[in-house]
C-alpha cells in the first residue's frame, strides 16, 4: 500500500493491515472489478482523456489478470488492502507506468459501489432463477398428488381438510413474492455509480452514459454523494433474503414436522437426510433442520447492514466495508438453501394414507357438519353450538362423525336428515370452491395458472 501512503512518515502497523483490508473477501468482486474497469478505460480513451494506446495495453492486462486469477495463479497479497488495489498493483508489474492512468477520473468509492452493484445484478438474477427453481419444485410434488387430501391446522391443532396441492401452492405464492421483491430490488440497483469520484463528480470529461452501456447499466447515478454512499441496495436484498429465508423455515418446520413418526405424511428421500452417529434406527431431516437455521444467519445479517448503515454522514465512510462478509454469506446461504430444498421437495415421498387418515380421525369436519344446518335453516352460531356438543358427545363415546346414527345426529338436532351421510372428506374440500379455495377444480386452475405464471417469466 506504499504507493498511496506518500504524505505518511512510517508503514501502517501490521495489525491496522490485517484489520483494514477486505481482500480475505472482497477478492469476490475480482471479475467486476475488471469487468469496471475496462470500461472506463476505454471510455477514457474514447474521451482522449489517456492515450488510446495506454488503454489498449491497460485493458489487455486487465484481461490477463482476470485469467490469472481464475487459473489460481494470482497471488493475494495480504499488504493489498482490497481487491481494486491487488488488481491495480498486478496491473503496474504486468504493463508498467501506464497502469497508473487507470485510475484517473475515478476513486475507489466509486468504484466498489458500481462493483458491488455488478455483483447484485447477477447475484439477483441468479436468486430468482433458484426461486423459480423451488416453486417448479412445489409444482411438480403437486401435481403428482392431485387428489390427495390432509388436514389442514390451525393452531397446529388439525382444522379442516385440504388438498395437498393446495397447501402447497401456498408456498407458491409467498415465493412468487419473493422473486416481486428481488425484481423490485433489481430495479433500483441498475445504476452506474462510476463517475461520482471520491464523493463530489470529476473535473475530467467523462461519459457516463457510454460506462453505464459497457456494463449493462440502465441509468447513471443523479447524486455522486449518494452514488459513493448508498448501500440501500444492499439492505434491500438482505431484507427480500431474509423474507425467503423466512418463508423457507416454515417449509422446513413442516417438513421435520411431518416426517416424525408421529405425523408420518411423508418421507424424505435418503439423498437428503442424515443418519445419526449413535442411533442405527435413526433417519434425520438435517437439511430442513440447517435450513431453519440459516434463516437467522441471514436475519443477522440484515440486521448488521441496517445497523452499519445508521449514522453515517455523507458521503464514503470506511464502515461500508462492512457490507460485504454478511452479504456474500446471505447470498451463498439463500442460494443453496433455495436449490437444496427445490432438490428435496421434488423427491418427497407423499404418504396419503397417513394424511387422509389423520383426517378421517380429527372431526375435521364439523365445520361442514355446522354449514349443513345453515343450509337447513339454522344460523351459524346455533349450528355452531349443535355441532360442538355433538363432538364432545363423540368425544365422550369414542366415536367419529361416520359411526354416528341418525338418530344420534337427531338427538342434537332435528334438522338432520339422511343426507348428513353424503358429507365426506372430498365433499367437504370440493364445496369450498369459491377464489382461492380448495376445491379440487379451484386448485387444478390455481395449478395451471401457477405453470403459467412459470412459463411466461
Ligand atoms: N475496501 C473498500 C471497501 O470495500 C474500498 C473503498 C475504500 N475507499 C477508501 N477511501 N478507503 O469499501
Amino acid at each position: 500500500m506504499s504507493h498511496v501512503r506518500s504524505r505518511f512518515d512510517k508503514p501502517a502497523d501490521e495489525l491496522v493491515i490485517k484489520y483494514t483490508s477486505s481482500l480475505p473477501f472482497d477478492w469476490r468482486l475480482y471479475r467486476e472489478d475488471i469487468r469496471g474497469s475496462v470500461a472506463h478505460a476505454r471510455m477514457l480513451a474514447k474521451q482522449a482523456i489517456i492515450p488510446a494506446s495506454d488503454a489498449e495495453t491497460i485493458v489487455k492486462g486487465l484481461s490477463e489478470i482476470g485469467q490469472e486469477i481464475e487459473a489460481g495463479g494470482f497471488t493475494f497479497k495480504p499488504e493489498m488492502e482490497d481487491i481494486h488495489m491487488a488488481i491495480e498493483a498486478r496491473l503496474k508489474e504486468k504493463i508498467g507506468e501506464a497502469a497508473g492512468r487507470l485510475h484517473t477520473a475515478r476513486s475507489r468509492n466509486d468504484q466498489v459501489a458500481t462493483d458491488l452493484r455488478l455483483y447484485m445484478k447477477d447475484t439477483l438474477t441468479a436468486t430468482i432463477a433458484a426461486v423459480y427453481e423451488l416453486q417448479t419444485a412445489l409444482l411438480t410434488v403437486s401435481e403428482k398428488n392431485p387428489d390427495v387430501i390432509l388436514p389442514g391446522y390451525t393452531h397446529l391443532q388439525p382444522a379442516q381438510p385440504l388438498l395437498l396441492a393446495h397447501h402447497y401452492l401456498a408456498y407458491f405464492e409467498m415465493l412468487e413474492r419473493d422473486k416481486a421483491r428481488f425484481t423490485d430490488c433489481a430495479e433500483r440497483t441498475d445504476v452506474l455509480p462510476l463517475g461520482s469520484g471520491a464523493l463530489a463528480g470529476t473535473p475530467y470529461n467523462t461519459d457516463r452514459e457510454f460506462v453505464a452501456r459497457e456494463l449493462g447499466f440502465k441509468s447513471v447515478s443523479r447524486n455522486s454523494l449518494d452514488a459513493v454512499s448508498d448501500r440501500d441496495f444492499v439492505v434491500e436484498y438482505l431484507s427480500a433474503a431474509a423474507i425467503a429465508m423466512m418463508h423457507l423455515s416454515r417449509l422446513a418446520e413442516e417438513l421435520i414436522l411431518w416426517s416424525s413418526a408421529e405425523f408420518g405424511f411423508i418421507e424424505i428421500d435418503d439423498a437428503y437426510a442424515t443418519g445419526s452417529s449413535i442411533m442405527p434406527q435413526k433417519k434425520n431431516p438435517d437439511v430442513a433442520e440447517l435450513g431453519r437455521g440459516k434463516t437467522g444467519r441471514v436475519y443477522g445479517h440484515l440486521t448488521a447492514m441496517l445497523t452499519t448503515l445508521k449514522g453515517l454522514p455523507l458521503a464514503y465512510n470506511r464502515d461500508l466495508q462492512e457490507d460485504k462478509e454478511g452479504l456474500f454469506d446471505a447470498v451463498d446461504t439463500l442460494l443453496l438453501s433455495l436449490k437444496v430444498f427445490a432438490g428435496m421437495i421434488s423427491s418427497l415421498k407423499i404418504k396419503s394414507d397417513k394424511m387422509l387418515g389423520s383426517v378421517d380421525k380429527s372431526y375435521l369436519l364439523a365445520t361442514d357438519l355446522a354449514d349443513y344446518l345453515v343450509k337447513k335453516g339454522e344460523t351459524f352460531r346455533n349450528a355452531h353450538g349443535v355441532v360442538g356438543r355433538l363432538v364432545s358427545h363423540c368425544l365422550k363415546t369414542r366415536k367419529t362423525f361416520p359411526e354416528l346414527s341418525l338418530s344420534e345426529y337427531r338427538e342434537f338436532s332435528p334438522l338432520f336428515n339422511d343426507d348428513v351421510f353424503q358429507i365426506t372428506v372430498m365433499s367437504s374440500v370440493d364445496s369450498r370452491d369459491n377464489p382461492g379455495g380448495t376445491a379440487r377444480q379451484r386448485v387444478s386452475r390455481a395449478l395451471s395458472e401457477a405453470k403459467k405464471i412459470l412459463s411466461d417469466e
